[in-house]
């Protein structure tokens, strides 16, 4: 199992990884992330898993012990329980770390190979998942595969989905080789009808883990979280001979709406972050004309997350009535909290030799989140960062910790897929 892991992880090192922070550009369906995804395929057929891939780059591998004259679909498989999926998505955010998302979909291939070591014959058939654009690094909104997937984006709204280049979804897909073939919307998306349970193992995100000296945990649920535009208008105008009192500069509106967002998520132990900001002309001499910023909020509760993006607007709406400027905030997405199956999470905690592992929550999003809110029964298994850093080149996990991991998926597969 071990070299399983290893080699597979090898593979992967140098795949968009930045030779300057080590970090890693996997942007969806763009060379490295294209490239990683044909490896996926490569390693499926190696294994003799039957590939299922879709029009908008979800790809799942089928270990098709259970029903050998069923065809390769999810759906075929329905009836008592469905198909166990497993799995996770190989894009990153830019410049992250090499575990957010690789972890899970090597983890789930390297639990195949030990299950079968095991001798293992699943009742149920086992698939391995890749999802697409999990971190919504390229066209903004996250889960972007597993919410197709599942019905949560429909076509129409998916087809207004830009790039920062102003590339079109649709026109993304169109110019890229995916094993799915023809591309969308003709190749369609994957059917998940049949999937009884779905299991994403996952890099941890925090320092929960490392404090509890646990080297494996498990997601009890998904913080509710958000991403909204904040568009700042104001006047452009020469930065040297246009008196300070006579501006209407969008950036300080801005500028007070990021610590007022800072202030009351700390205020109410919630999380807010502007991340991204595009400046309108963004030259040094000018007062800019226009101040986009993205605001990514996470709460305890739906009703928290909604005071606290409305206390930020309101906030931010005061002071742009005093620097003459105007904001206008747009929820670009907004996904529920999700509480995971919570005799499913039990059962998975109480699956090792030494104990139970913790049950956490999580204040990051995954594709598990997505199918979790679509009804499939799931669960999710974190491995220990020592860091507890993520989306950064400073994500960690190290190698007797992964192959604990493993080892849990290859448990929870086994117990839930039969034998
Ligand atoms: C995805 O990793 C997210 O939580 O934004
Ligand atoms: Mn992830
Ligand atoms: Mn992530």
């Amino acid at each position: 199992m071990a070299d399983d892991f290893e080699r597979m992880w090898a593979d992967l090192a140098p795949i968009g990884r930045s030779s300057t922070s080590g970090g890693y550009f996997r942007q969806p369906f763009l060379g490295a992330e294209t490239e990683l995804r044909a490896w996926f395929v490569e390693q499926a057929i190696a294994r003799g898993l039957v590939v299922e891939a879709d029009g908008v780059g979800n790809v799942v591998a089928w270990w098709d012990t259970a029903s050998p004259g069923a065809a390769a679909s999810g759906a075929a498989s329905s009836g008592a329980g469905g198909a166990v999926l497993t799995g996770s998505h190989l894009d990153s955010v830019l410049d992250g770390g090499a575990y957010d998302g690789p972890l899970g979909v090597v983890s789930a291939l390297a639990a195949v190979d030990l299950l079968r070591s095991r001798g293992v014959v699943p009742l149920r058939r086992i698939g391995v998942s890749v999802f697409a654009e999990e971190e919504g690094s390229r066209f903004g909104l996250a889960c972007l595969g597993s919410r197709l997937a599942t019905g949560g984006l429909s076509w129409s709204d998916a087809q207004e989905l830009r790039d920062r280049d102003g590339v079109f979804l649709a026109d993304a897909l169109a110019s890229v080789d995916l094993p799915g073939g023809a591309g969308w919307p003709g190749g369609g998306v994957l059917d998940l009808s049949g999937v009884g349970t779905f299991v994403e193992l996952h890099v941890e995100q925090g320092r929960d883990l490392v404090d509890r000296g646990a080297a494996v945990g498990v997601a009890s649920e998904i913080w509710p979280h958000g991403r909204y535009r904040f568009d700042v208008t104001g006047e452009a105008n020469h930065a040297g001979t246009t008196r300070m009192e006579d501006r209407a500069d969008p950036m300080l509106t801005f500028a007070m709406t990021a610590l007022a967002a800072n202030k009351q998520a700390r205020l109410s132990g919630s999380r807010a972050t502007f991340g991204r900001v595009e400046v309108e002309p963004n030259g040094t001499n000018a007062v800019p004309s226009r101040v986009t910023a993205w605001l990514d909020a996470r709460c305890a509760s739906d009703a928290e997350l909604a005071d606290l993006v409305g206390a930020v607007t309101r906030q931010g709406t005061e002071r742009a009535g005093r620097d003459g400027t105007a904001l206008v905030v747009t929820a670009e997405s907004v996904s529920a909290s999700v509480a995971f199956d919570a005799s499913l999470a039990t059962a998975v905690a109480a699956d090792h030799a030494g104990g139970d592992w913790p049950v956490i929550p999580t204040q990051a999003g995954h594709d598990a989140g997505i199918l979790s809110a679509a009804g499939i029964p799931t669960a999710m298994l974190f491995v220990r960062n020592p860091t507890g850093v993520s989306h950064s080149p400073a994500e960690s996990a190290t190698v007797p910790d992964c192959l604990v991991g493993v080892s849990a998926l290859a448990d929870t597969l086994e117990r839930l897929a039969g034998r």
